[in-house]
């Protein structure tokens, strides 16, 4: 019986005996064989809160250690490393070079970029290079562990035509959830050396990432239904801070690079008092800016870049923060019905002048007529255990994830319509490797949408019971992973292979 086809874990009990000592391990999935639990009671929530109001840090950037012009070379060690966040109490989080978030990765279209991973866990782990057409072997795929102890260098270049806001996580096989959950992420920003948008115009990045600390400090094992529902913290962070300060000028405009870099939590983004005006999404820039929005709903694993401009009178602040957001977990009503905030926007009292945006931005064209076309359908089953008992699984055209089997195949090259159809009542992002891709229409309650406008994706919301319909073309050889972004969905096997061929 294959134990990742059910959403089941061990009681309470049986996880800290499978666990050992504290700071967790990957022994966190389901084990099989055993019956369903109650469900486990929410880790209780620390009585002294995280220190709010600290001003928001720039990411820590990862050094090039290489003199050559186009090459960017460095070290990531995945490594177990504390950081005070209670105060008084150290976490131990799972890192890349003991940073939460993992470097700043900061580099140009045309880049050669080498990283050398340094596998300092107990358990396996890769480095996946979320959005960026890297060859299949360096991307970091389940099928490439990196073993504890070992390492290997990721060695890629970037088209032009890549830039845009990317980020590095683990993926390897069942325990990328976890590593995640525990620290793992970082960002990556692709520029191009003929940006549109004005330099003139600030650009901060925001990191956003989910943590649950019990009230021992300690990051607490995924619970039953953190495994069905995918995990959100008790905290949401911005760079690694808890509600953190950003200053901006009367008239002064910023450009935010935004990543959900959490789990499972939809970020309903929202900035009182101002509008939003978009300018990019995973890929890079949008042809044109869609100025006016009062919010943005950015899915797991998503990233926009956003234009804000500082509209009110000197001295006035500002709260960015997600809504709720119902996206059909069980019994998840409680954490999708708050309005969380994420982020304060303090005015300063001195007056910048407002830089124009052009009304161009990217080059962005359709892809075309697409001469393939293929249906993948999402579904919801119950698992082990039946009623009363048992956890649902999420599948993919019916199965879960086997490393050994292709359940797709590409012609290199060729355009392809992908329509995704979601039978089950939760939202599900659905990512697929390897490149970027254009969503043509939404249907909903039998309402079709068309895509309002053009924009680069590698990952797309597929809500409950709504059908995407997405344009792609792979351009290199290989074997690409799709997946729905939920990481306890992805760790399960709700993903699958796709084989591009010649
Ligand atoms: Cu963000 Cu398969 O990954
Ligand atoms: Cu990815
Ligand atoms: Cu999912």
């Amino acid at each position: 019986m294959d134990r990742r086809r059910f959403i089941i874990l061990g009681s309470a009990g049986s996880v800290a005996v499978l666990t050992g000592c504290g700071g967790g391990s990957g022994a966190a999935m389901p084990p099989s064989g055993t019956t369903p639990p109650p469900m486990n009671p929410p880790p209780a929530t620390p009585a002294s809160p995280l220190t709010a109001g600290q001003f928001l840090a720039d990411l820590v950037q990862l050094t090039n250690t290489s003199s050559t012009p186009g090459l960017f070379a460095a070290t990531v060690a995945a490594q177990r490393a504390s950081k005070v966040m209670l105060p008084g109490t150290a976490t131990e989080f799972w890192t890349y070079n003991s940073l939460v978030p993992g470097p700043l990765i900061d580099v140009y279209e045309g880049d050669t970029v080498r990283i050398r991973l340094e596998n300092r866990l107990s358990q396996e782990t890769t480095v996946h290079w979320h959005g960026l057409p890297v060859p299949p072997d360096q991307d970091g795929n389940p099928m490439d562990p990196v073993a504890p102890g070992a390492s290997r260098v990721y060695e890629f270049t970037l088209p032009v035509g890549s830039a845009g806001t990317y980020w590095y996580h683990p993926h390897p096989h069942e325990l990328t959830a976890e590593q995640v959950f525990r620290g793992m992420a970082g960002l990556l920003v692709v520029r191009s050396r003929t940006d549109p948008v004005p330099a003139t115009i600030e650009e901060k990045l925001l990191f956003i990432s989910d943590l649950r600390l019990a009230s021992d400090g300690t990051i607490p094992a995924n619970t039953a239904m953190d495994w069905q529902n995918g995990r959100e913290g008790n905290y949401v962070l911005v760079n690694g801070q808890y509600r953190p300060v950003l200053t901006i000028n009367p008239g002064q405009s910023q450009r935010w690079r935004i990543v959900n870099a959490t789990n499972a939590r939809y970020l309903r983004l929202a900035l009182t008092g101002h509008t939003l005006t978009l300018i990019g999404t995973d890929g890079g820039l949008l042809r044109s800016p869609v100025p006016g929005l009062d919010e943005i709903l950015l899915a797991p694993a998503e990233r926009v870049e956003v234009i804000v401009t500082a509209s009110l009178s000197p001295r006035a602040s500002a709260v960015l923060q997600s809504l709720p957001y119902d996206r059909g977990g069980m019994g998840m009503m409680g954490s999708s019905s708050s309005t969380i905030p994420l982020l304060t926007l303090d005015y300063t009292s001195a007056a910048t002048a407002a830089v124009a945006l052009p009304s161009a931005l990217g080059s962005i064209a359709a892809l075309g007529v697409p001469t393939k076309t293929r249906r993948l359908v999402f579904s919801s089953g119950m698992g082990m255990g039946g009623m009363g008992g048992g956890m649902m699984s999420f599948l993919i055209d019916g199965k879960t994830f086997d490393p050994a089997r292709i359940d797709l195949t590409s012609r290199v090259n060729e355009l392809e319509q992908w329509t995704i159809e979601n039978r089950s009542s939760m939202d599900h992002p659905f990512h697929l490797h390897g490149t970027q891709f254009q969503v043509v229409s939404r249907t909903r309650g039998g309402v079709t949408s068309n895509e309002p406008y053009l924009a680069w994706r590698d990952t797309v919301n597929v809500a409950a019971f709504e059908t995407v319909v997405f344009n792609v073309v792979q351009q290199q050889l290989g074997r690409r992973m799709y997946h729905c972004h939920i990481l306890e969905h992805e760790s399960q096997g709700m993903m699958g292979v796709l084989e591009v061929v010649a």
